[in-house]
């Protein structure tokens, strides 16, 4: 009898020591230091701008990606006139020998900024580049140096340039554009069969608790009634990240995979996830408008020979003007980007990254069965607890 309750017991804290195998510890505060000042080329923003890129580089490379710099030309507009400058794109490929239909992913954030006071450059899209950074990191440690994970499919993480949609009068092509038309598409062989789609970070960072800070526009209920339904339950607060996504069923298996790890700890949070499904029949308006500025509409619209080939990519946003900004905890005074960083803020970009980093995981990745040489850090202190409680069962059996 001893000896089977000693078993189960072993094998329960076996199962929880592999559980405790993935390394979550989300750093995201740390990434974001780098990118809380506006990252544009002109306007004497240039310098951060360049500083953003290197940084990004510099970080990839550190994590174990294989580092590709995509340059290409644009147009931007700025306070002198149009004028055409060289963005580029950081690509991070973490590659995998074999892939199959549907396996590879990309995750993707811009890191330029434009030049408006609001939102700033901390929440759009500072959030979304420190949070593609940090999944990259954990993904890497996971699959590359922890021993916890071996690596199945490829996996592209993308730091995009030059985000003309969101410019003033941006004439010129965004670096999603490029990233898609003159590398990704060449990537995959001219064939989206081996692609699985691609997660886009862009504004990551406004939770907000206001009543009615959310827009509930008619045609907000038009394009999505459930998400709708679900907001004036919760008395139409900003306080959900959205996740935007075409119909189409690879897109819809991506979506499933992501919101499921969201939610996966189940923790009570103050704030929660919406899937946005966009219905298959769109009327252009001011949602879709302000929907297809960020780099997912590069995915959604992509043509070949000027055939609509649409490639499945979701959007993972705090739907960025459909909710207010909230108020300046400085008044009228300039506000350092420190104190916009209130705890409520960093948990809701923390769940965004372990929810991105656990779906990659389990999708890309397998995990490895545990072995003691193999502990790391994540498991020093489980095998400590287990110590304990045997010592303890050790005593009560005496
Ligand atoms: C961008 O334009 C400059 C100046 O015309 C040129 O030197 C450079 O090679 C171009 N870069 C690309 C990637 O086409
Ligand atoms: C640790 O894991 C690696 C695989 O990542 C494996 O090759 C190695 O044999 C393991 N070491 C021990 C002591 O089990
Ligand atoms: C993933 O890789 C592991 C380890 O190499 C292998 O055992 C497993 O069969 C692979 N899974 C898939 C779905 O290819
Ligand atoms: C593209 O083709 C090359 C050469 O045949 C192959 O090695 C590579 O795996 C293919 N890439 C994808 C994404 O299928
Ligand atoms: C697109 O056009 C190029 C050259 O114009 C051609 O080589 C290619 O086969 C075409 N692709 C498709 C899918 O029709």
């Amino acid at each position: 009898m001893r000896r089977l309750v000693l078993g189960l017991l072993a094998s329960f804290l076996g199962v929880s020591l592999v559980a405790a195998d993935i390394d979550m510890d989300v750093k995201i505060v740390e990434k974001l230091q780098h990118f809380s000042e506006y990252r544009f080329p002109g306007n004497n923003h240039e310098d951060s701008w360049v500083k953003a890129r290197d940084y990004i580089e510099k970080e990839f490379s550190y994590y174990g990606l294989r580092v590709q710099k995509q340059t290409f030309n644009s147009t931007i507009w700025t306070i002198e006139d149009d004028q055409s400058v060289e963005g580029v794109n950081i690509i991070g490929v973490a590659q995998a020998t074999n892939n199959k239909p549907s396996a590879i992913v990309v995750v993707g954030a811009n890191y330029d900024t434009n030049t408006r006071e609001s939102p700033g450059p901390l929440f759009n899209n500072g959030a979304g580049i420190a949070a593609l950074l940090e999944t990259a990191r954990l993904f890497m440690h996971n699959v590359k140096w922890s021993g916890a994970f071996r690596q199945n499919f490829t996996t592209i993480f993308v730091a995009f340039d030059l985000n003309t949609k969101e410019h003033d009068n941006g004439p010129g092509k965004s670096g999603g554009w490029y990233f898609v038309n003159e590398w990704l598409w060449d990537y995959l062989n001219k064939s989206d069969t081996n692609f699985g789609g691609a997660f886009v970070l862009d504004s990551i960072m406004n939770v907000n608790q206001e009543p009615t800070s959310q827009d509930t526009s008619e045609n907000f209920r038009k394009i999505f009634p459930d998400t709708f339904n679900s907001m004036a339950k919760n008395g139409n607060k900003g306080n959900f990240i959205g996740v935007v996504t075409q119909p189409d069923e690879k897109s819809k298996k991506l979506r499933d995979q992501f919101v499921g790890n969201y939610r996966k700890d189940r923790r009570r949070r103050p704030f929660r996830l919406e899937d946005m499904t966009l219905p298959r029949v769109l009327h252009q308006n001011n949602i879709i408008s302000e929907l297809t500025t960020q780099e997912t509409v590069e995915f959604w619209s992509f043509q070949v020979n000027g055939t609509a080939t649409p490639l499945p990519a979701i959007l993972i946003t705090d739907t960025e003007k459909l909710r207010e900004m909230p108020e300046s905890p400085c008044g009228n005074r300039v506000c350092p980007p420190k104190a916009w960083l209130t705890e409520e803020r960093e948990d809701f970009m923390v769940a965004t990254v372990e929810g991105l980093t656990g779906t990659l995981l389990r999708r890309q990745a397998t995990r490895l069965p545990d072995s003691p040489g193999n502990s790391s850090d994540a498991t020093s202190l489980p095998s400590l607890f287990t110590t304990v409680i045997f010592l303890l069962i050790g005593r009560f059996y005496h």
